[in-house]
């Protein structure tokens, strides 16, 4: 029983972790994030030995960077053959549009199919305190959603946004934009350093398409029984 709505994340530094963690979790699950640290100490072979494993991956490495720098990192690490890779939204329009148009260019030119490109919108940790230090004047949602309808005018799949925004997020881009949820907690967990925060169930129901999950699943005494567990609460929302 796997949903592939639920994307685990494979935040630890060793391979041999990542295997270990991987095949515990089994045919329960098949959506994998990579994120920073297993990339920046594994590389590539994280990605190969994943798509072996007949796995999805989200690549998380929220490139933030010049336009030309942006695009032209997405295009090679789209060689590795990830699923969904993303940006920063910060980053502005051109550099989405400049990411997106060029991934979409050098696809077609290697006959190969286009990973969906996400934008990440405001940071699920970012809590009121550090908004107010970055010297915003909107309110954090008010923000996320520009951030959204700024990537999906240049061309981009979908968000990364706290569940706590989706539901204004599909208002403001329409049903086909991808929604990806990182700051999720089953009622009860420990809710690390996140703090914008919802359950499985509800986060779906406000119109998330992706739950990314990490601590609540890996540090969980027998984590094939936590992913388990949130599975059976998503499968209340379809
Ligand atoms: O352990 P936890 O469930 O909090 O993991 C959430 C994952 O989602 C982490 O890998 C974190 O980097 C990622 N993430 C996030 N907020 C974002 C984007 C990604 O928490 N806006």
């Amino acid at each position: 029983m796997s949903d592939d709505r639920l994307i685990v994340a494979l935040d630890v530094h060793k391979f041999s972790d990542m295997e270990k963690l991987v095949h515990t979790l089994g045919d329960s699950v098949s959506y994998y994030k990579v994120g920073m640290e297993l990339f920046y100490s594994e590389g590539a072979k994280v990605i190969s030995f994943l798509k072996e494993q007949g796995k999805s991956i989200f690549l998380d490495l929220k490139l933030h960077d010049i336009p030309n720098t942006v695009a032209e990192g997405l295009c090679s690490l789209m060689v590795q053959g990830a699923d969904i890779m993303n940006v920063h939204a910060s980053g502005g329009y051109t550099m989405m549009k400049t990411a997106a148009d060029r991934l979409h260019e050098k696809a077609s030119e290697m006959g190969i199919p286009c990973p969906k490109l996400i934008a990440v919108t405001i940071l699920t940790s970012i809590n009121q305190e550090d908004w107010a230090g970055l010297g915003m004047s909107s309110s954090i949602g008010e923000q996320v959603v520009r951030l959204a309808k700024l990537a999906q005018k240049a061309g981009l799949d979908g968000v990364v946004a706290s569940p706590q925004e989706a539901a204004a997020i599909r208002k403001a881009c329409g049903p086909d934009f991808l929604i990806v949820t990182p700051g999720i907690r089953p009622v009860g967990a420990n809710i690390d350093d996140q703090s914008r925060i919802a359950a499985p169930a509800s986060a779906l129901a406000n119109g998330a398409t992706h739950l990314v999950v990490g601590r609540p699943i890996r540090s969980a005494e027998d984590p094939r029984a936590a992913a388990e567990a949130i599975i059976k609460e998503m499968e209340s929302v379809k």
